[in-house]
């Protein structure tokens, strides 16, 4: 936690926060647990993805509209691939505060506070900057509510009509350098919205295809931030977090006796639990019992993030642990934070890395009779210039051009769409199918 100069200021803050209103109801975080939990049973597939950290200087209209446009492009092919509704859940309207592995940074001969994201300081390398400002809080409150705003009006309001999702497919891949690589599945989309169409399934005549629902998700970090906005659902006397839809823990916060499990587990919301190579099988489950006492399907998401070259090693051991252990569980993939690496001052990630995780991640479900439920990615809807490779090849040379983000290197537009064509492949239509008569199977995981 960071350590705020005024305390009292502070306080002040919470206390106000306290009485503004809720960003999120509590039905929705229902609805969402509900659609995790056919996730959980194989009838869906998880797209969880956003920027590394919110920003104020990358709050606009245009970001927002650019993001959500990539998350249904992704959302369509990835459709498609998994032949299930695609669940999704942006890391936005909410996702501002970073944990750090040090309190300080030092360059040259001088040392201050980290930077830990914008409700806290700022990124400037300067004292005044670096100093956790409450008020700063409020404003990631104002920001996250006009974000929501404007998400909800594309969510319903007619930009989500999957012909617009359609075009800019197309668009997509015909300005791909790997056009052919993606053609196909493209063509298969084609071909079944003209089928719809034939039939009299169009967006005039079906909301599903006008409409989409949407989620929010951030790291629950900054306790109390998520406390101030922690109510009571009227409906069923429970808590829950109206900060966002689905909470998630972070890999350095997720210790059993520590205070943010404790939070997580008093709220109603779908939780997300981040386990890296640190995680052991027994602490793992012990996190599932405490987290999810019910074992209701579709509270909690593991979301595994090793390394491409530590998945093998890691992910088996945590599959068996949990089935052995009965424990109804979301998997799904986190391909960035384990393929973080330093190149010549810039923190990058190779598009190639972020695909081996996720070839592994499909590869070692399908060995052990497991689903392989979802995704997790740090992307923007912008051109930016922060992990290397995909399509055009993006080289070391050329990550200074764009470099914008405030924490970690994020997918751009054309290299989220392009995973997402990517994941086809590894895709089964039948592995929803399968995953569930496995879990038909009498006795096997109760
Ligand atoms: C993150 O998701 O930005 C993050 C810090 O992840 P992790 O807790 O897995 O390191
Ligand atoms: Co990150």
């Amino acid at each position: 936690m960071p350590r705020y100069p005024d305390l009292h200021a502070l306080g002040q803050v919470e206390r106000d926060i306290a009485t503004w209103p809720p960003l999120v109801f509590a039905g929705e975080a229902r609805a969402l647990k509900r659609a995790l939990g056919e996730v959980c049973n194989g009838q869906g597939f998880l797209l969880q993805g956003g920027d590394c950290a919110e920003s104020f200087a990358e709050h606009s209209g245009n970001n927002i509209r650019d993001y959500f446009r990539v998350i249904l492009q992704m959302a369509v092919v990835l459709t498609f691939g998994a032949s299930a509704s695609v669940v999704k859940v942006g890391r936005i309207a909410g996702q501002f505060a970073k944990p750090r592995s040090s309190d300080t940074e030092t360059r040259g001969d001088v040392t201050l506070p980290a930077y830990r994201g914008d409700i806290v300081n700022g990124i400037d390398f300067s004292a005044a900057a670096r100093r956790p400002d409450p008020e700063r809080i409020k404003m990631a409150y104002r920001q996250s509510a006009a974000t929501l705003n404007l998400l909800r009006a594309y969510a319903q309001g007619g930009y989500a009509n999957l012909e617009n999702v359609h075009k800019w497919m197309l668009e997509f891949v015909a300005d791909s350098p790997q056009a052919a690589q993606y053609q196909e599945v493209a063509d298969r989309i084609t071909e079944a919205i003209i089928f719809m169409r034939a039939i009299g399934i169009t967006a005039r005549t079906h909301n599903q295809l006008r409409q989409t629902r949407f989620y929010t998700s951030h790291e629950s970090l900054l306790l109390g931030y998520e406390e101030a906005l922690t109510r009571v659902d009227p409906e069923t006397g429970d808590w829950y977090a109206t900060s966002g839809h689905m909470l998630w823990i972070g890999d350095r916060t997720r210790d059993p006796d520590h205070a943010h499990v404790e939070y997580c587990r008093g709220i109603g919301n779908p939780l997300g639990l981040k386990c890296g190579p640190g995680m052991d099988p027994g602490t793992l489950v012990r996190l599932t019992g405490i987290l999810n006492p019910d074992n209701e399907p579709g509270r909690l998401t593991l979301v595994t993030r090793f390394g491409h070259e530590r998945i093998g090693e890691h992910l088996p051991g945590l599959i068996r642990a949990v089935r052995a252990a009965g424990r109804h569980v979301v998997w799904s993939c986190d391909p960035m934070h384990g393929n973080t690496l330093n190149d010549r001052g810039y923190k990058t990630r190779p598009f190639e890395h972020i695909l081996k995780e996720v070839e592994q991640f499909f590869a070692i479900h399908e060995a052990e009779g497991t689903y392989p439920g979802g995704i997790h990615i740090e992307m923007t809807g912008q051109n930016v210039t922060e992990c290397t490779g995909g399509a055009r090849a993006l080289s070391s040379d050329g990550l200074s051009d764009r470099y914008h983000t405030h924490c970690d290197p994020r997918l751009n537009a054309e290299q989220a769409v392009e995973l997402a064509f990517l994941m086809v492949r590894l895709m089964k239509p039948g592995a929803a199918r399968n995953a569930r008569m496995d879990q038909d199977r009498p006795q096997a995981f109760s």
